[in-house]
C-alpha cells in the first residue's frame, strides 16, 4: 500500500554564493517549483541552516573568509545541520581533486559554474525524490511503531486476563482433583471397580488439566512482565540428580537406561532453582514420552567460568530437521504422523524457551530422525536480581 504524504510545502532550498548574480540566476531557475533562502557567505549559510532548515543546500566553494568546505564541515558538526544534503559548486576551471575533496567530505553532488540550468534542475530533482521517499519511510516507521504500540498492550491484556483466568480455574480443578482422591481413598464410603476406574479416569483427566492451566498460568505470567526470580545458591548437581532420580520409576517402567554423568563435586551456582528444575523437567518428561526404548543419558558440563551446561540426550523417535525452527513456538506438536499417539499440548518447550530467558540462558536442541534428540540448557553460574 503507498502512503500519501500528506505534507504539500514546497521543498526548501538554500542558495549559497558570494556573487549575487550567481544567486539570482539560481533563483530564476529554481523560484518556479521550491521555496528558496539565500545566503551570501558560510557564516550566513550556517546562520540560516540552523534557524530555517532547508531540505538542500547549494553550497559555493570559492567564498572568502570561509570557504565551502569549512561552511560544509560546521554544518556537519551542529545535530541541527548534519543531515541536510549539500551539492556544492565550482567553477569550470577547478581541479578534479577538489570536487572528490568535496564529495569526499560527504557533499550530496557536485554542479560547475556557470550553472547549467537543466543540470541544476535533474539534480535538485534527485533529492526531491529522495526526500519524498523518506519523508514516506518515515511516516511509515511512525505508523508501525502506534501499531506496534498497540498490538504490545493489547498483548500484554490478553496475557493478563490469560494469567487471571487460569488463577482462577486452578481454584475448583484443585477442588476437583482434592475430593477424587478422597473418593478414591473411600474415606467417606466404599466404591466399587467400575466406579474406582471412572473415577480413576476424572482424576487423570484433571490432572493433565491442570498441568495445561499451569503452563497457560506461566506462559502469561512471563510475558505479562509478573514473574519474579526467587534467587538463590544452591547446588545444580544435586538438582540434577534430583530430578533424574525421579524419572528412574518410569524410565525402568519403560525398560529405557538413564545415565547420568556429571563432575564430582557440588556446583554453587546463584539463579532461579524452581525455574530451572520446570526447564529440565520439561526435557526430562519429552524424553521420557517420546522415547520407546535404549536410553537417556543426562551430562552436566562446566562449560567456563560463567556457564553451566546440562544436556538431555534419548535415543527415541527424533524430530524432522525441518521441525526444528518451529519447535519452540506454542502449541506446536511437530510430526503430527509421530505425535499423534502421544499425549501433549506443544507447550512444554515454548515455556521452556521463556523460561530459560529469564533465568539468563538459552536453550539449543539438534535431533537425528528416528534416533535421537539432544536438549541442551545453558545458564548462567550467577544471575543478577530483578534482570535476566
Ligand atoms: N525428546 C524429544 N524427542 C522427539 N520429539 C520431541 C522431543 N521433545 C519435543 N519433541 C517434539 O516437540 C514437540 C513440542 O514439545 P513440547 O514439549 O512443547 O510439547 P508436548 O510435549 O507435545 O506437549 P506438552 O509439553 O505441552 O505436554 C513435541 O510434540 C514433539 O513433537
Ligand atoms: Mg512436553
Amino acid at each position: 500500500m503507498r502512503h500519501q504524504i500528506t505534507n504539500t510545502k514546497p521543498m526548501q532550498v538554500m542558495i549559497v554564493d558570494d556573487n549575487k548574480d550567481n544567486v539570482e540566476l539560481m533563483q530564476q531557475i529554481l523560484e518556479d517549483e521550491f521555496g528558496l533562502i539565500t545566503a551570501y557567505s558560510g557564516y550566513e549559510c550556517i546562520e540560516k541552516a540552523t534557524t530555517e532548515q532547508p531540505d538542500l543546500i547549494l553550497l559555493d566553494v570559492n567564498m572568502p573568509e570561509m570557504d565551502g568546505y569549512e561552511t560544509m564541515q560546521r554544518l556537519q558538526q551542529d545535530k541541527v545541520t548534519q543531515n541536510i544534503p549539500v551539492i556544492f559548486a565550482s567553477a569550470y576551471y577547478t581541479e578534479p581533486s577538489m570536487i572528490v575533496r568535496g564529495l569526499e567530505q560527504g557533499a550530496f553532488d557536485y554542479l560547475t559554474k556557470p550553472v547549467n540550468e537543466d543540470i541544476l534542475l535533474a539534480k535538485v530533482h534527485v533529492v526531491k525524490r529522495i526526500k519524498q521517499a523518506e519523508d514516506e519511510i518515515r511516516q511509515q516507521k511512525n505508523e508501525l511503531q502506534l501499531t506496534n504500540d498497540k498490538l504490545k498492550s493489547v498483548d500484554k491484556l490478553k496475557s493478563i486476563f490469560l494469567a487471571s483466568m487460569s488463577h482462577e480455574l486452578r481454584t475448583p480443578l484443585n477442588s476437583i482433583i482434592g475430593f477424587t482422591g478422597l473418593m478414591l481413598m473411600q474415606i467417606a464410603g466404599t466404591i466399587n471397580d467400575g466406579q474406582k476406574e471412572q473415577l480413576n479416569r476424572v482424576k487423570r483427566n484433571a490432572d493433565h488439566l491442570l498441568e495445561l492451566i499451569n503452563d497457560v498460568l506461566d506462559i502469561s505470567k512471563i510475558e505479562a512482565g509478573k514473574v519474579d526470580l526467587s534467587i538463590t545458591e544452591f547446588d545444580i548437581a544435586t538438582l540434577v540428580n534430583e530430578i533424574a532420580q525421579s524419572i528412574e520409576p518410569e524410565a525402568s517402567a519403560k525398560g529405557i537406561k538413564l545415565e547420568v554423568k556429571m563432575p564430582d563435586k557440588s556446583i554453587m551456582i546463584k539463579n532461579d532453582s524452581r525455574r530451572i528444575r520446570q526447564i529440565l523437567m520439561n526435557f526430562m518428561s519429552n524424553a521420557l514420552k517420546f522415547t520407546m526404548h535404549g536410553s537417556i543419558h543426562i551430562e552436566l558440563i562446566i562449560e567456563n567460568s560463567q556457564n553451566i551446561i546440562i544436556a538431555i540426550k534419548d535415543t527415541g523417535i527424533g524430530i524432522h530437521p525441518n521441525d526444528m525452527e518451529i519447535l519452540f513456538e506454542p502449541f506446536q506438536q511437530v510430526s503430527s504422523q509421530l505425535t499423534k499417539n502421544y499425549k501433549g499440548t506443544g507447550l512444554g518447550l515454548y515455556l521452556c524457551k521463556k523460561l530459560s530467558s529469564l533465568v539468563g540462558g538459552d536453550i539449543q536442541a539438534t535431533s537425528v530422525l528416528g534416533k535421537s534428540s539432544k536438549f541442551t540448557l545453558i545458564v548462567p553460574v550467577e544471575i543478577k536480581a530483578g534482570g535476566t
